[in-house]
């Protein structure tokens, strides 16, 4: 790469990143919705999440940090630049986990970023631009589908209404989940979504294992490949197992397995990089002796290359009402998004800042979907990942190391630092 000059500042303020600090905080927030080995539950909304955001708020309010929550509840905690009318520097990631997550995924970046502010404060500085963390809600989508929610309205790409009557799987709205969380965390004030932001950078573990492989400690990352989700919908008929003959059965169960069946072998890919999941199956009655009246299937679908997205996301329609019937089918995109190139400023930025303090890193792609993606739309964005073991995420076993949570945070200060100081 190009020679990169860090600067005496961005440097300090890295200097002053609090390597146990921001362990403990990570090891605190992890107490929030705690599940056996070492994991974590907290789904967007829950009590679990409402605790980890007075939690967040209390941290933030010991600093005298100003505290804003948006329409969907995305929470941001800004430090005051010189100007308070010039547009933010911000950073950030999500607070919600997978139903059986770690304890690193999303809420890293969170604490990177408030970290990031402390070393700030510790190193006296002041910068032009205030900088905000935000803790997007529902980034993962597994308690309210889909994932992004918050991002995307502040981005302008959906409205809160649009989401309004999606239920959890106990059957509570989004729309009541998201009062009851407003009403829990009151901000100092509100913050209107589509607000202007000078460039935006999210710290993540990896959730592969590129940099482990690879020996690098940061990742600048280039690009997030593109992602969908469908829901697919069967219906069928309640019968009686010990009594209807085959024949006669509208079985949603099966006409749900031959669908799958054949969407495997449509999915198929030699080159292994197309991401084909269905990760979610629910059926009812759910019982052993009634013939399934509905079953409910998720399709998550990943590739670098839109063009065979857009391919393969019109075939899953016209494969399952092929093979559903005598049972009917519905399949629903409930998310869309394309493939995202970062800035390439902020790549470099990444790169050069790791470089001069003295870590190494690599450039390389996410796999994996992330709120950046829908800030890129938004202003000049990017990310920086650090490894994690063994490539394991949504997964209790998750785990990154303290010194390497320290060292991506260094970068993200020295990065965030130079943004808002000119
Ligand atoms: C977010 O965790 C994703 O699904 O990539
Ligand atoms: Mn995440
Ligand atoms: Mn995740």
């Amino acid at each position: 790469m190009t020679e990169y000059t860090l600067g005496k500042i961005p440097r300090l303020v890295a200097e002053h990143v609090d390597e146990n600090r921001l362990w403990a905080r990570v090891m605190e927030m992890s107490k929030y919705g705690a599940i056996p080995n070492d994991g974590v539950n907290r789904p967007a909304l829950s009590q679990a999440d409402i605790a980890a955001r007075k939690t967040l708020i209390s941290w933030a309010r010991h600093r005298k940090f100003t505290i804003r929550q948006d329409e969907i509840g995305n929470l941001f905690i800004r430090r005051d630049g010189r100007h308070s009318n010039v547009v933010p520097v911000m950073t950030g990631s999500h607070m919600d986990s997978q139903p059986c997550g770690g304890r690193f995924d999303g809420i890293y970046g969170v604490l990177a970023g408030l970290e990031v502010l402390e070393a700030l404060e510790d190193a006296k500085i002041e910068t032009i631009n205030p900088i905000d963390v935000v803790a997007w809600t529902n980034e993962e989508g597994s308690r309210f589908d889909p994932g992004g929610m918050g991002s995307m309205v502040f981005t302008g790409v959906a409205k809160v209404h649009d989401f309004a009557h999606i239920q959890d799987c106990d059957g509570k709205s989004f729309k009541h989940a998201l009062e009851e969380t407003l009403r829990a965390t009151p901000a100092d004030t509100e913050r209107p979504s589509k607000h202007p932001v000078k460039a935006y950078i999210e710290a993540h573990i990896e959730q592969g294992p590129v940099l482990e492989n690879s020996a690098k400690t940061i990742g600048a990352v280039t690009s997030i490949q593109g992602s969908r989700r469908f829901q697919v919908n069967i219906s069928g008929e309640s019968a009686h197992a010990g009594t209807t003959p085959l024949k006669l059965r509208r079985d949603a169960l099966q006409a749900a397995l031959r669908c799958l069946a054949d969407l495997n072998t449509v999915m198929e890919d030699p080159d292994d990089i197309l991401r084909y999941t269905v990760g979610k199956l629910i059926v009812s009655p759910n019982s052993p002796n009634a013939v399934p009246s509905r079953a409910e299937f998720s399709i998550d679908l990943r590739h670098p290359d839109e063009a065979i997205l857009e391919r393969l996301s019109g075939e899953i329609s016209s494969v399952c009402a092929k093979v559903a019937p005598p049972c009917g089918v519905v399949v629903t995109q409930t998310f869309h998004k394309t493939p995202t190139s970062f800035a390439p400023e902020i790549v470099s930025s990444v790169e050069g800042s790791a470089c001069a303090l003295g870590l190494s890193a690599m450039l390389l792609p996410s796999g994996a979907f992330h709120d950046a993606g829908m800030m890129a739309t938004h202003c000049p964005s990017g990310m920086i990942f650090i490894p994690c073991a063994d490539g394991i995420s949504h997964n209790e076993a998750e785990y990154a190391s303290s010194a390497d949570l320290a060292a991506g945070t260094k970068v993200l200060a020295a990065c965030l630092t130079k943004l808002a100081a000119k």
